[in-house]
């Protein structure tokens, strides 16, 4: 799949000879309001011209500006943020703050959480440090609430967790855990004196048509990790933590320095990115498109027997075939015709996280490629 993309536009990408081809995977699920936003590059323009950078010692109102920002939408007073540039750095800072509060107990996953690229987080987490849940095998069990006696459950000793690492949605193959298995994690471990750590790196800032995707499963955590669609596209991330956290955080006289920590540049495209999600209402937009899309691609299961499940929440989507092998052929001929999609070959599933401001339009005439190319591997 060689191309040479040269400009990029809210949904569509041009390569050099003035081919359009719209991004279903919004570059790797990041441009949440569009390749190239007006607004955003004007900020970031304006920002070059300032300054770009900064020594972490000082401070600049940008980054005070995207702080109160953000800590609005959590409701937390009090509450402090610190912007990185990955969401994996962003991740791991996350955990080590929950691990500087409660050095010697555990922290509670989903096996298949993503976490962060760092080698540290990656599977198999030691025994010492994690434990783990498969929510993959939850829902073949005959009880009605989580107990303690599911043998999902009854391996974790709650009173040894001090946090819940808490993943809305594992992102890759468009899965959500289930709601009653969240709400007994977050009650057990609070409980027992715990706390919740978001990783919203991916479901955030309206991905899945909420706000975040904690918002689906009416809990509220504890500390938070952004990235991605927080820069939409410029790497910037950042880890918001609710006022009684970053009072503990203070008492142990924490330290953590890299070089484009707060950088102006990286905070006045956060700042921008999240005015606009508010003032150009794209919440409010994210909801029927997602339904719409949803509708169109059940839709496509009716019609084509090759497709196994149809799922997604907003606009982080699915479908997944019963045939093998056969995703990279169809998303290389879907490259040919225009559309960029995501595939998983080895769960033969097909994504799309397309922008939030995807049309209907786009999603109509992607969708009726699709259905030609599902309809040749029929029989
Ligand atoms: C759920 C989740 N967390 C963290 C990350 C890491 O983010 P980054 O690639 O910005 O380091 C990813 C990346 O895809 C992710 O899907």
């Amino acid at each position: 799949m060689k191309t040479d993309i040269s400009i990029g536009k809210n949904t569509y990408l041009f390569d050099a000879l003035g081919k359009k081809i719209i991004d279903f995977e919004s570059g790797i699920w990041c441009t949440a309001l569009g390749h190239n936003h007006p607004r955003v590059h004007r900020a970031m323009t304006e920002q070059i011209a300032k300054i770009v950078h900064l020594h972490h010692k000082l401070t600049s109102n940008i980054a005070e500006d995207l702080a109160v920002n953000l800590l609005e939408l959590f409701h937390f007073q009090e509450g402090k943020a610190v912007f990185l540039n990955s969401g994996s750095e962003a991740v791991a800072l996350s955990i080590r703050l929950s691990k500087l509060i409660s050095p010697d107990k555990k922290l509670l996953t989903f096996s298949n959480a993503y976490l962060s690229a760092f080698s540290s987080f990656s599977i198999p987490r030691s025994k010492e440090q994690w434990s783990e849940i498969d929510f993959l095998q939850c829902g073949h069990c005959s009880y009605e609430e989580c107990t303690h006696q599911c043998k999902l459950l009854n391996h974790i000793e709650f009173s040894d967790i001090s946090t819940f690492v808490f993943e809305p949605a594992m992102c890759g193959r468009v899965l959500f855990p289930p709601h009653k298995l969240v709400k007994f994690l977050e009650k057990e471990v609070r409980r027992n004196g715990g706390i919740i750590v978001a990783n919203e790196v991916t479901t955030g800032l309206g991905r899945t048509g909420r706000w975040f995707g904690y918002n689906h499963y009416d809990i509220e955590p504890d500390i938070i990790a952004l990235g991605k669609s927080l820069g939409n596209g410029y790497p910037v991330s950042a880890v918001v933590m609710s006022g009684p956290i970053a009072e503990q955080i203070e008492m142990r006289n924490f330290v953590y320095i890299q070089s484009h920590q707060n950088d102006p540049l990286g905070c006045a495209t956060a700042n921008e990115v999240l005015n606009v999600f508010k003032d150009e209402h794209i919440l409010d937009r994210a909801i029927p498109i997602g339904e719409f899309f949803m509708t169109q691609l059940l839709e496509l299961q009716r019609t084509c027997s090759v497709v196994k499940d149809v799922r997604g929440r907003g606009l982080m989507l699915a479908i997944e075939l019963n045939i093998s092998n056969a995703t990279e052929w169809i998303a290389e001929r879907m490259l040919e015709k225009g559309y960029f999609i995501g595939t998983v070959p080895q769960w033969n599933v097909i994504r799309f996280s397309p922008a939030l401001t995807i049309t209907k339009h786009d999603i109509l005439s992607m969708c009726k490629e699709l259905k030609s190319l599902l309809s040749q591997l029929e029989g």
